[in-house]
């Protein structure tokens, strides 16, 4: 949880007054503060590349906003990309096709054909996705996704790596996989695995480590194949709740380095998003209401689970704080729940907050990552506005969509129009 300052009692972010921003873009509204960003993205390449020769793969699907994209790109990322969607994010934000790597699952021709096309190597998920792309181009560089049999994360919901997940090619197989990628015509580049997403424990990353260097071993004894890189995904967490302790990247560096020395690999990829993008950015939302019930009091403001669903759909904290009363006296516990008609609609449960009155400014923190990305039209609310700031300037990087842009796909047939 990054640390705030206040002038006046109002919550500042990037040297711009909450509320001002408030009032200027109105709310819901995400505010992302670009020092922090770039921050962030030094931060995890020092502490890895400073051990061991690492590339970042920015795990594009957390953020994609097409500004925070291009701040990435200068800083020198390079990009995890699951979709067409994401890789055309990416070029258009300026990353070249060799900075994409393209993991996908569930995998379409169409969607594989235009990833080729535009150049930009491919992550196999499956022997049969394999085959399917060398009908296509077997010359096109790949690598090949392991299941690694180690998993983790914050929720069951987004563990990848455990045995019998859906995602790459089981252990077992992966070595038969590599000759066949040979035989088909392949020059494969890499192996990668991915454990799951925000679990806190540093020990996992060496695990995994281990296990891909004994792959990678056994593909150049056995096939007297010399892979360039280990890509071991990504999954750093980031202390969302006061008593959670930052992970040390350093220490989890210095473990996945330990496990490589030696071994032949000369690059390391990570594919960090949460860690880059998620405590970079707030969420500023307006109370509309305040309710009391004989059970528990609500703070009830103008953002819900179509603006930030992680709450409700992995039970997921974040801090919330009364930006405009910043750091007074939190002597009220409230719920603070949004305008989604259904009661596992809220953002916070059981906080204490200073008594909040209708037009308060709350602050949500930590949503940079899978918050806006994750945004719906439910109910048919618009999604919110994007604001990046620096040095106390705000500028609008996505504009507030209009109740009638969600006309703008749907076709009435004319029977139906009279
Ligand atoms: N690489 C691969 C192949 C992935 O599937 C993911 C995340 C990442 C990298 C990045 O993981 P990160 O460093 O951000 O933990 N919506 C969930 C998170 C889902 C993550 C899915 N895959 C959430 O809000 O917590």
């Amino acid at each position: 949880m990054r640390e705030f300052q206040s002038k006046k009692d109002v919550m500042i972010i990037g040297g711009m007054s909450t509320t001002k921003i408030a009032e200027r873009f109105g709310t819901p509204v995400m505010v992302t503060d670009e020092s922090a960003l770039r921050e962030n993205y030094r931060a995890i390449y020092k502490a890895f590349n400073d051990k061991f020769p690492t590339r970042i793969n920015y795990a594009c699907k957390a953020n994609t906003n097409l500004s925070i994209l291009r701040i990435l790109e200068q800083e020198g990322s390079c990009i995890d990309a699951v979709s067409i969607g994401e890789v055309e994010s990416c070029l258009r934000a300026g990353f070249v096709p060799e900075r994409i790597l393209y993991t996908g699952v569930s995998v379409s021709d169409a969607e594989m054909r235009a990833v080729a096309e535009r150049r930009v190597p491919i992550n196999v998920d499956s022997v049969n996705q394999m085959h399917r792309l060398a009908g296509m181009n077997p010359k096109h560089p790949i690598s090949l996704r392991v299941n690694p049999d180690v998993g983790s994360g914050h929720s069951q919901k987004v563990v990848t790596g455990a045995k019998g997940a859906k995602f790459g090619i089981p252990k077992e197989e992966i070595i038969a996989a590599y000759a066949e990628a040979i035989e088909l015509g392949f020059l494969p580049r890499g192996l990668h695995a991915h454990t799951g997403s925000g679990g806190r424990d540093p020990a996992v990353f060496g695990r995994v480590t281990e296990v891909m260097v004994e792959i990678f071993e056994r593909i150049r004894s056995e096939l007297g194949l010399k892979l360039e890189f280990l890509d071991i995904g990504g999954g750093m967490g980031i202390p969302y709740r006061p008593e959670e302790e930052i992970m040390d990247l350093d220490a989890v560096a210095a473990e996945v380095a330990s496990k490589l020395k030696g071994s032949g690999v000369r690059t390391l990829v990570i594919e960090p998003g949460r860690y880059i993008v998620a405590d970079t950015t707030v969420l500023l939302t307006k109370v509309n209401d305040v309710k009391s019930t004989p059970v528990r009091d609500y703070a009830l403001v103008d953002a819900g689970f179509n603006t930030l669903i992680r709450p409700a759909f992995y039970d997921s904290y974040h801090p919330v704080a009364v930006a405009n009363r910043f750091g007074h006296a939190a002597d009220v516990k409230y719920d603070v729940a949004g305008p989604i008609c259904e009661s596992g609609d809220y953002l916070a449960k059981e906080r204490m907050l200073p008594r909040v009155q209708v037009g308060d400014l709350l602050c949500v923190y930590d949503v940079g990552a899978y918050g806006f990305a994750m945004s719906s039209n439910y109910n048919s609310r618009p999604r919110c506005a994007e604001v990046l700031v620096l040095d106390g300037k705000a500028s609008l990087i996505r504009e507030r969509e209009k109740v009638s842009d969600m006309f703008r796909h749907q076709k009435v047939p004319a029977r139906l129009r009279e």
